[in-house]
């Protein structure tokens, strides 16, 4: 059974700092969304490459530079409209980034490139406890693209919370494995299991989506754009109030746990049946359940360039009772509302088209909670990790 330790920082919802989320689960009440208007397809580099697959190539030599395709923009930008609102109307507050022009080039004594989007908020910000954290990001695209959220972050600063943009990486050639992507992709597998990823470890790196909090705990991948030292950076910064876990899948292609591991309330989370998490044991031994998602009813035909159709169990819970998921995920909704939940449905299939869903295109700026234990114990030890 599940043991709950709270640890003494009671605050009532009155009281809560303007930043405060320390778990994917509390009752929301204030909550970034991204945008995708002046949306721009990255030109191919070296880390995009990698993580893109060989079928999707066409569309970055296509685009690569120049805004996305209306169509989709106006498909998306609806969906995510409509979502806004229906957060609105659950009584949450909701905040988007600035519009940038992520058409312009730029060149930094490293390298040059344009920008991509403020679409995906949750790759480049998280929140723990009352502190946001700007991460350094590995897509030399991406580079630039916390301007987005300046203006927020500012206020927020003002209004009391902890603000730190964590080193970015130069991103100059030698911070890449520039010959990973031309590795065929059985030799390509052997090295992701061996621990080497097309960043190197010259300079911290991460993704805040490759980060999943659970309370007191926070468990991080080894991706393609978190790097050991940018783990080392997160372990250092967050100190001995956390403990940040590493965790491993069986994923050809890691970038981003939200499609993973995903907890839905304390001692149940939902895993990803075609990459189930290799320290499994870890979860059981702290009392948690781990479900399998249910798989995507996405038609194969579908536009997805940048992330796979398991983005159907890319959630965002409004509290630990209540679940958006997408509209026509009948089994995932079936899947949740089976273990209890009530599951509100969202148009999100053109959203899916930019490379995510509801978890990636928010950033939950407050909930009502508190920093809590959810069972875990000491910091996983090396042989642990090993699975
Ligand atoms: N990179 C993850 C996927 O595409 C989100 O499934």
């Amino acid at each position: 059974m599940l043991q709950l330790k709270p640890i003494p920082n009671i605050v009532s919802e009155r009281q809560l700092p303007v930043v405060n989320s320390y778990n994917e689960w509390d009752p929301l009440k204030e909550v970034i969304v991204g945008c995708v208007e002046g949306a721009v397809v990255p030109k191919l580099e070296p880390a995009l490459l990698t993580n893109t697959s060989p079928q999707n190539l066409w569309f970055f030599q296509k685009y690569g530079g120049q805004p996305f395709p209306q169509e989709l923009v106006e498909a998306a930008s609806k969906e995510l409209n409509e979502f806004c609102q229906v957060l609105e109307a659950e009584g949450v507050t909701v905040r988007r980034p600035d519009r940038i022009d992520f058409s312009q080039t730029y060149k930094t004594p490293d390298f040059e490139a344009s920008g991509f989007y403020a679409t995906m908020p949750r790759d480049v910000l998280i929140v723990v406890g009352n502190e946001i954290i700007e991460a350094p990001m590995a897509w030399r695209s991406r580079f630039f693209e916390y301007r987005a959220y300046r203006s927020l972050m500012v206020e927020y600063l003002r209004r009391g919370a902890k603000w730190t943009p964590a080193p970015k990486p130069s991103m100059s050639d030698e911070f890449y494995d520039l010959e990973y992507a031309t590795k065929p992709i059985d030799q390509r597998y052997a090295l992701t299991e061996k621990g080497q990823f097309v960043t190197g470890e010259l300079e911290p790196s991460f993704d805040a989506a490759d980060i999943v909090r659970f309370g007191r705990d926070l468990f991080v991948q080894r991706s393609h754009v978190t790097n050991e030292i940018g783990i080392t950076w997160l372990k250092r910064h967050l100190g001995d109030q956390f403990r940040v876990h590493v965790v491993k899948f069986p994923d050809l292609n890691p970038m981003h746990i939200d499609a993973s591991l995903v907890p839905l309330r304390p001692g149940l989370a939902l895993v990803n049946p075609a990459r189930r998490c290799i320290q499994t044991e870890l979860f059981k031994k702290a009392g948690w359940e781990l479900v399998d998602a249910a798989p995507s009813t996405l038609p194969d035909n579908w536009p997805m360039y940048m992330c796979s159709s398991w983005v159907c169990m890319n959630i965002l819970s409004l509290d630990p009772e209540t679940i958006f998921v997408e509209k026509q995920e009948e089994p995932m909704q079936k899947l949740l509302k089976d273990l209890g939940f009530k599951v509100i449905p969202v148009d999100f299939r053109h959203v899916y088209t930019f490379g995510g869903s509801f978890h990636c295109v928010t950033c939950d700026v407050r909930r009502d909670g508190q920093l809590e234990e959810y069972g875990f114990t000491e910091p996983l030890e090396e042989d642990e990790l090993e699975g």
